[in-house]
This record gives C-alpha cells, sequence and structure tokens, in this order.
C-alpha cells in the first residue's frame, strides 16, 4: 500500500543559518502510530512543522495522503491534524465554539454531532460551554486535541502530546490515540521517553542532529534497547567465572572486581534472587551493587556509531 506521507531528501536550514533537517527520507503507513523519538533540538518539531506547512522546506519534497504539500497546500492540510506542542487557544472562547470554529476553517459543513463525539471521546463534554481559560492544563491539552480533530482528518500529529501530563491524563491518552488509530487514523507523535514510545507505537524512528538515525518496528527495536544491567562490586576479585555462574548472562569486568549480571528488561527483573543465591552458595560476596538501563543517551551513542549512519559516499560531507 501506498505511505500515506512519503518525506524525500527534506532539509530545512533556517535564516539563522543552523541546518535543522538534513536529507530526511521518512515514509509514514497508512493506519500505523509512528513514534519520532529524539532529544532537544533534534529536529521533531521542525519535521512536523514543514508537513503542516507552518515552516518552509529548503529542500525536498514531501507528499501527504497523495498531495504535494506545497504545490497543493489546501488539500494536502485539509487531511492533516495537528496538536502543537504548544498550547496556544483562544482564551476566553467556549471549548465548544473553539472546536466548532476550527472545523470551519478548513471548509468542512457544520456537524453538531461529529463534534459532540469529539468532544464525548475526549471526556470535554460536560465542559463544553466553559471558556478555555477556565479550564486546568490537562483539559486545555484535551481541547487541543479536539480542535486538531474537528475537520476529521486522516493524519494526526501529536507533538509531545503528555509533556507536563499527569501519569492518569497519560494513560487516557494512550487510549485515545489507540482508539483513534482504530477509527482509521494515521497518528505521528514525537517523544523524549522510550517508555512512551513502547506503550504507543507500531514503529519508531529515532532523530537526532536533524538526521534520521534508524526507524524500525517497535518489537525489533525494543529487543534492541531493553537491556538492563546488575552489577555487583566483589568483595574479592575473581580471576575467572567459577562453574556455577557460567552462563550467557554473566560476566566479569574490572579485572574480576565486578560481576555484571545481563537481562532482558521487558521480561521482568531477571532472576536477581537466583542469582544471589547461587552467589551465597558459592560463598562469594560483595560490597555493593548497582543497576543501570541503556538510556536514550547510550542509545544514540551506539546508534551514531553503527555503521548504516555513516554518510554514504554519494552523499555530501
Ligand atoms: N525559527 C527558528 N530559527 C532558528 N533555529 C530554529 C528555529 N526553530 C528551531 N530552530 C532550531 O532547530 C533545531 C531543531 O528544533 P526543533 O524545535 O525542531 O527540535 P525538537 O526536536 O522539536 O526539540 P524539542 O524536543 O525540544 O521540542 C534546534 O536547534 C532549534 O534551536
Ligand atoms: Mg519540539
Amino acid at each position: 500500500m501506498d505511505p500515506i506521507i512519503s518525506i524525500k531528501q527534506l532539509s530545512k536550514t533556517y535564516d539563522s543559518g543552523f541546518q535543522a533537517l538534513k536529507n530526511v527520507d521518512l515514509e509514514i503507513r497508512r493506519g500505523e502510530i509512528f513514534a519520532l523519538l529524539g532529544p532537544n533540538g533534534a529536529g521533531k518539531t521542525t519535521l512536523i512543522s514543514i508537513v503542516c506547512g507552518i515552516v518552509n522546506p529548503s529542500a525536498g519534497q514531501v507528499d501527504a495522503d497523495g498531495h504535494d504539500i506545497l504545490r497543493d497546500f489546501r488539500a494536502a492540510r485539509s487531511s492533516i491534524g495537528l496538536v502543537p506542542q504548544e498550547i496556544s487557544t483562544d482564551a476566553f472562547e467556549t471549548v465548544w465554539a473553539t472546536v466548532t470554529f476550527s472545523r470551519g476553517l478548513f471548509g468542512k459543513p457544520a456537524n453538531p454531532a461529529y463534534v459532540e463525539k469529539v468532544l464525548r471521546d475526549l471526556s470535554l463534554w460536560d465542559k463544553r460551554k466553559d471558556k478555555i481559560i477556565a479550564l486546568s492544563g490537562g483539559m486545555k491539552r484535551r481541547v487541543m486535541i479536539a480542535k486538531a480533530l474537528s475537520h476529521e482528518p486522516k493524519i494526526l500529529f501529536l507533538d509531545e502530546p503528555t509533556a507536563g501530563v499527569d501519569v492518569e491524563l497519560r494513560r487516557d491518552m494512550w487510549e485515545m490515540v489507540h482508539a483513534l488509530r482504530e477509527s482509521g487514523v494515521t497518528i505521528i507523535l514525537t517523544t523524549h521517553y522510550i517508555e512512551e514510545a513502547e506503550q504507543m507505537a507500531d514503529r519508531i524512528g529515532v532523530i537526532n542532529h536533524g538526521e534520521i538515525v534508524l526507524v524500525e518496528n517497535k518489537h525489533a527495536l525494543m529487543e534492541k534497547l531493553g537491556k538492563k544491567e546488575l552489577r555487583l562490586q566483589l568483595s574479592e576479585p575473581l580471576q575467572a567465572l567459577p562453574e556455577g555462574l557460567r552462563d550467557q548472562s554473566l560476566a566479569l569486568a574490572a579485572d574480576g572486581h565486578e560481576l555484571v549480571y545481563s537481562f532482558d528488561a521487558r521480561h521482568g527483573q531477571g532472576d536477581i534472587a537466583g542469582l544471589l543465591r547461587r552467589l551465597a552458595k558459592l560463598g562469594i560476596e560483595f560490597k555493593d551493587l548497582r543497576t543501570r538501563e541503556s538510556s536514550l543517551e547510550e542509545i544514540f551513542v551506539s546508534l551514531v556509531h553503527e555503521p548504516q549512519s555513516q554518510p554514504r559516499p554519494e552523499e555530501e560531507v
């Protein structure tokens, strides 16, 4: 099936001379939830803003739902809903008026039944007569989503939907995103959190310094990233692993002063109790222990060093 969004060789240099995107190639599949993961300043909002026609690209081509975003802007834009990173809406309007007005902006005929459904789905129905200014931050965020959905877009961008949002709303958000996908909407969201990408996405793209470093099916990526380590500082160094400790998940480090136990964090906590029992049996004592998980930072480091992210010969360096 054709991708719903196709981005080819997209670059953006801001007027300041800063290059925020470098030859980005990316295809979003129809009906998927795609998470764009990257640190501050990676280029996530720039990428979204170009697809939504808010920022002009310096080079490259973007098609959204079969429409070139520059030549055929209105058609492309009407297939897209955007929930921006910054909440911005008319504070003195009511929820109902804001969402209805937003629909009108896209030239869609009034459809109170649809607007009602959107508000009910987002638990905003009781608030429909309230002015935006009187709503809590989480409620305002829901209004932004309702606005983005007001013209029945096929594609929804959520730029950091859960930044500064409490646990409950975060969970609601995840559920809502899945429900939207069920109704046929393609969703692209950005996040800093691996956990969030894991909860929500079918595929994950990692962006760093304006370059897409990797695009992968979530399960395959988590397989690679979900490693966790327990490090035990031994009271007495070991020359080699004794018989009872020889298995794939154990290794010696720091000249035998550390025993490293690696396990897959996605499958629970490993068998730490079992390991401690084995150590006690062998009379091996430790004075300290630490656990660590592969962080986003480390993931980027490891990705940047992978051969696939080296510049290809035909590219300019
Ligand atoms: N209007 C602008 N003029 C100049 N530079 C800009 C402009 N907008 C963004 N940038 C720069 O481009 C880079 C990418 O910014 P962008 O907002 O796309 O990052 P981001 O991945 O969304 O970050 P965050 O996670 O903090 O939202 C940053 O270095 C930013 O300072
Ligand atoms: Mg951003």
